[in-house]
C-alpha cells in the first residue's frame, strides 16, 4: 500500500501542472492576441458547465492514475516521472518559438518543412506542420520540444492519459500467461519521443519494447530519454505504420497513441490492418486517442477549439469517425472502449483461429 503523503504530493503535481499550463496559456494567448491578432484562432465561447465538467474529468482521470498505481499494475515512481530540469531549460525556447508560429498560422502556411526533407520520403498527409508547430516532425528542433508542448497542451494530463492503455494491456496479455515476460514483445506504432515507452517499461520491465514511427528525429529524441531505462533497451524502427516493417503474427500487443486523429481515412485503417497482421493471434491491440464526438458531445466546444488553433487537418473527420466499425472491419474481436478525460482507449483482440 502506497503511503498518503506519496497520494498527496502526486495530487499537488497534477494541480501544479494544471495551474502553470492554464496559465501559460492565458499569457500566450494574450500575448498573441496583442502581437499577432491575424494569427490568432477564432476560436468558439466555453461555457462554464463545460468547464466544470472539464474540470472534474480531469480530477477523475488522476484519481484512476494513482488508484492503478496503488493496485500494483505500475510502480508510483511512474507517477512523477518526467526530465524536469530538461523541460525547465528547454521552457524558453517555446517562448521563442512563437512568433514564427504565429507567422505561420496568419499567412496559412501548412507545408513550412525544413530544406533537407526529401518529400518523396514520406506520405503527403505527413508533410504538413502539425499543430502549426515548427518543421513539422521533421527535425531535431522540433523533437527537443515537443514533449513540452504537449504536458502545456494538456494541463500536465498527458502521460496519465498515455497510462490508460496499461491496465487493458495487460489484461489483453494474459491471454500470454504461460509465456515468460521476457518473451513477450510490444509494439508502440507512432512512438514518438518515446513517452508511451516509457510509460510500458514501467508496467513490464521485462517485455521487448519496440517504438515504431516516421521521424528519424522523434526517434533520436526517444533514444535519448530511453537509452538511460533500467532494462532492455526498446528497439526503435523508422518505418511508416501503413506498411510495418514486421513480419506477420511477430508480436503479442501493440500500441498507439495520438495517431489516429492525425491520419487520413485511409491511412487509418491501413494502420488497423497493419495491426492486425502483425499481431500474433489471441494478441490485444490497445489505442488512445481524443475522446469523439459520439462518446463525449460535452466536450464538442473543446474539440473544436482544439480544431481552430492547431492545424490538425484530420481531426474534424476522426471526432466522427467509428473506430469500432473499422477494428471489426480489420478483422478484431472482443472491441471495448472507455473515456478518460479528454482521451479514447479501444482495446481489441486478434481470434485465434
Ligand atoms: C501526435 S504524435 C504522438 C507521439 C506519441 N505516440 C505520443 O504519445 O506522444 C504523432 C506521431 O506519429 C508519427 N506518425 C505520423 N504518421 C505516421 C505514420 N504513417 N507512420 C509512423 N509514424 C507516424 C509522427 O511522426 C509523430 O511522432
Amino acid at each position: 500500500m502506497a503511503d498518503p503523503l506519496t497520494r498527496l504530493a502526486y495530487q499537488t503535481l497534477q494541480t501544479g501542472k494544471s495551474l502553470m499550463g492554464l496559465a501559460h496559456k492565458e499569457v500566450s494567448t494574450r500575448l498573441m492576441e496583442a502581437l499577432a491578432p491575424d494569427g490568432s484562432p477564432r476560436t468558439v465561447p466555453m461555457d462554464p458547465k463545460t468547464m466544470v465538467a472539464l474540470r472534474s474529468s480531469m480530477d477523475r482521470l488522476v484519481a484512476i492514475d494513482w488508484e492503478q498505481a496503488e493496485r500494483g499494475l505500475y510502480s508510483t515512481a511512474l507517477l512523477f516521472d518526467a526530465p524536469w530540469l530538461d523541460w525547465a531549460s528547454r521552457y524558453p525556447l517555446i517562448w521563442l518559438d512563437m512568433p514564427s508560429t504565429w507567422k505561420r498560422r496568419q499567412e496559412r502556411r501548412v507545408r513550412d518543412l525544413p530544406e533537407h526533407v526529401d518529400p518523396s520520403d514520406y506520405p503527403d498527409y505527413y508533410l504538413q506542420n502539425f499543430h502549426h508547430q515548427t518543421d513539422g516532425y521533421l527535425s531535431d528542433h522540433s523533437a527537443s520540444l515537443y514533449d513540452l508542448q504537449v504536458e502545456i497542451l494538456f494541463n500536465g494530463t498527458a502521460d496519465p492519459m498515455r497510462r490508460r492503455i496499461l491496465a487493458p494491456l495487460l489484461q489483453g496479455l494474459e491471454a500470454f500467461s504461460g509465456r515468460p515476460s521476457g518473451q513477450i514483445r510490444v509494439l508502440d506504432v507512432a512512438t514518438g519521443t518515446g513517452r508511451t515507452l516509457r510509460q510500458l517499461r514501467g508496467a513490464m520491465p521485462r517485455a521487448q519494447l519496440i517504438g515504431l514511427d516516421l521521424s528519424a528525429a522523434y526517434l533520436r529524441q526517444a533514444n535519448r530519454w530511453l537509452s538511460a531505462l533500467p532494462g532492455e533497451l526498446p528497439q526503435l524502427v523508422q518505418g511508416n505504420a501503413t506498411a510495418m516493417p514486421f513480419g506477420e503474427a511477430t508480436v503479442q500487443a501493440v500500441t498507439c497513441v495520438f495517431l489516429l486523429h492525425e491520419l487520413p481515412r485511409e491511412a487509418r485503417q491501413d494502420v488497423l490492418q497493419e495491426a492486425y497482421r502483425v499481431l500474433e493471434p489471441g494478441g490485444v491491440l490497445v489505442l488512445a486517442d481524443s475522446v469523439q464526438l459520439a462518446d463525449s458531445p460535452q466536450f464538442a466546444s473543446v474539440m473544436e477549439n482544439f480544431r481552430r488553433a492547431f492545424h490538425e487537418p484530420f481531426y474534424r473527420d476522426y471526432i466522427s469517425d467509428d473506430i469500432d466499425q473499422r477494428l471489426s472491419a480489420a478483422g478484431f474481436e472482443a472491441i471495448a472502449a472507455e473515456s478518460h478525460f479528454m482521451t479514447r482507449i479501444w482495446s481489441a483482440r486478434k481470434p485465434v483461429r
